[in-house]
């Protein structure tokens, strides 16, 4: 933690109190410890505390006598923003782009990963709107550190309780220590679908999001690799700066792209949805509608995976992704081994929530050797965490 920026937003719950001893923590680690607070925060506990703790003045409104875009700066200067408590109140601003307040103003601006604390009562935690809230925070990639369950202060008993402070440092230890275990590494990643022109004005496509293969460069980036995103159409954008974009629309110009940074890359992680046909001949203008039919000639599309699996040489690693719908496992494997991938992630449209859209996804890893691994339904950010700690393992960067 030793030089790390940390912005501790503390929002209005009893757990406030905790803020003191989470602050003296970071502070004893070596960080530097930005205090900001709500103003419903400042009546749990008060600036003046935290800001003989964190040794900084504490920052509370959005306009200060000397700036009024200080949110901007801080966002940008932080290594991590932890928010702890984050309430109910605080999460459903955050889910929801709500910027009524110093925190969620910072929020917005941070390109730091944000840690989230919850802290509330039981029933409050447990309601839909809550969870819904945490779902949709988790699925733009931020981290949640688990609730407790214990006696809360309503004096009612289960889940809500805001994580011990030693658990939170641990926590983003942790982070720190893993975030930079593929810097030095060069990963390609293919997203989203693709666009097949019919003509000017229709095309053959499907329904993905991009939002797994997102997930994966998200990831990828925040531990320090350096990320090139072939992007195909995708309403889509990464916030991170480690991910280098190059927006593509066919499958031609997909494969194009990827065999240009292919030579220097690393590691290859193909979760983009190609289309495997095209139109042969693409109409100059709008095809006008004729007759009660009409046809169309397909031809294949360049297979990128299969060009990448070719062309794979000692030291590079790829993993290819199967969507199927039958026969699921059979299929992957068969895949796994004509497109020399290193390993395969299966996901099946016959499971609930994964897939295309959906902002959760489920998967099987397949490895060569027929080592097989089933993941519970997740986050796709949570899923991205998997794929990239298979990778590490099986390259000798992760021991477990
Ligand atoms: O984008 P989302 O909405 O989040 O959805 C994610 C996803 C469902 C698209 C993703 O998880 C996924 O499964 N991607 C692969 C979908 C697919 O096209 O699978 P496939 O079984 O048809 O292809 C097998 C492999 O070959 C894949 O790695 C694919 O990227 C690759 N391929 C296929 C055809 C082709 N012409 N070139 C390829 O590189």
């Amino acid at each position: 933690m030793v030089g790390k920026k940390i912005i501790l937003a503390v929002t209005g719950s009893i757990a406030a109190y905790k803020a003191a001893h989470l602050v003296r923590l970071l502070v004893k680690k070596g960080a530097e410890a930005q205090v900001l607070m709500t103003p419903s925060a400042a009546s749990f506990i008060t600036p003046l505390t935290l800001s003989t703790l964190s040794k900084k003045p504490v920052f509370t409104e959005i306009i200060s006598d000397s700036a009024w875009n200080s949110h901007v700066e801080l966002g940008l200067w932080a290594d991590a923003m932890v928010v702890a408590p984050a309430t109910a109140n605080s999460l459903a601003k955050l889910a929801h782009g709500i910027c009524d307040n110093l925190v969620s103003a910072v929020y917005l601006s941070a390109r730091c990963p944000v840690f989230l604390a919850p802290a509330m009562d039981l029933d409050m935690w447990k309601h839909p709107s809550t969870q819904e809230n945490v779902r949709r925070l988790k699925s733009f990639g931020n981290h949640f550190l688990p609730v407790g369950y214990g006696e809360l202060a309503s004096g009612l008993v289960g889940e809500g309780r805001m994580a011990e402070p030693e658990e939170i440092v641990t926590f983003l230890e942790g982070f720190f220590q893993r975030k930079q275990d593929f810097s030095g590494r060069k990963v390609l990643i293919t997203a989203g679908p693709t666009y097949e022109a019919i003509d000017p004005v229709r095309f053959i496509g499907n329904r993905s999001s991009g939002k797994m293969g997102m997930a994966i460069a998200e990831e990828f980036a925040r531990r320090g690799a350096s990320v090139t995103l072939l992007l195909g159409p995708s309403k889509l954008n990464p916030a991170h700066p480690g991910i280098q974009t190059v927006r593509v629309e066919s499958a031609r110009e997909m494969h194009e792209a990827a065999l240009q940074f292919f030579e220097t890359t690393d590691i290859a992680i193909l979760s983009a949805a190609v289309a495997d046909y095209r139109p042969r001949n693409v109409a100059e203008q709008k095809i006008k509608k004729a007759g009660d039919s009409m046809t169309l000639e397909l031809e294949k599309t360049p297979d990128i995976a299969a060009s990448l699996g070719k062309m794979k040489r000692s030291g590079q690693f790829i993993v290819g992704f199967a969507l199927e719908t039958t026969d699921e496992l059979k299929n992957a494997s068969e895949k796994l081994v004509k497109k020399n991938f290193d390993f395969i992630v299966l996901n099946s449209l016959k499971d609930a929530g994964a897939g295309f859209n959906f902002d959760t996804n489920k998967i099987t890893i397949l490895h060569r050797d027929n080592m097989r691994t089933d993941f519970e339904l997740k986050t796709k950010a949570e899923v991205a965490e998997d794929i990239v700690n298979e990778v590490g393992r099986c390259i000798g960067v992760l021991a477990f």
